[in-house]
């Protein structure tokens, strides 16, 4: 299950300078290929809301063997997602387009970050590709003996 945050429903118009200038769709779109490509299916969601998001989390533990994330700002903010990922348990990986790290101080810290296996940052759209394949393998290995 893939999930976007807040104000990310605005990508390719949204700062594309620090965002880029591909829309949701088309990303969404990119990882549904991606990931048909190598025998997987994706279900992306966006939503402003925190709630919805930790509905999201919570519907996953049916439905998904992993979860990408780009919480957005509630990445900062939000001991609610990180709950909510604690509690379902499924592998989860932390994308985010831009390098917050290189960015204001506020944007350094990550609630989300300690309960995911890992955070890709700072490569754009790709971010969400090689989050993707970085938790199929993740799959995989863990189903061989
Ligand atoms: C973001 C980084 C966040 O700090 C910001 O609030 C966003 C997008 C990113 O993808 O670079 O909305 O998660």
């Amino acid at each position: 299950m893939v999930l976007h945050g807040p104000n990310l429903n605005l990508l390719g118009v949204r700062e594309p300078g620090v965002y880029g200038a591909m829309t949701l769709a088309e990303i969404d779109r990119s990882l549904d290929e991606h990931a048909k490509k190598r025998g997987a299916t994706v279900e992306c969601h966006q939503s402003n809301i925190e709630g919805e998001l930790v509905d999201r989390i919570q519907a996953a533990r049916e439905r998904a063997q992993a979860i990408i994330i780009n919480p957005a700002a509630y990445t900062h903010t939000s001991v609610a997602i990180a709950d909510a990922l604690r509690a379902v348990a499924l592998p989860a990986v932390e994308v985010h387009l831009s390098n917050v790290h290189a960015r204001e101080p506020y944007r350094h810290q990550s609630f989300v970050a300690p309960v995911c296996v890992g955070t890709i940052g700072g490569f754009g759209a790709r971010g969400y590709t090689l989050a993707l394949d970085a938790v199929l393998d993740l799959l995989e290995e863990k189903k061989k003996p």
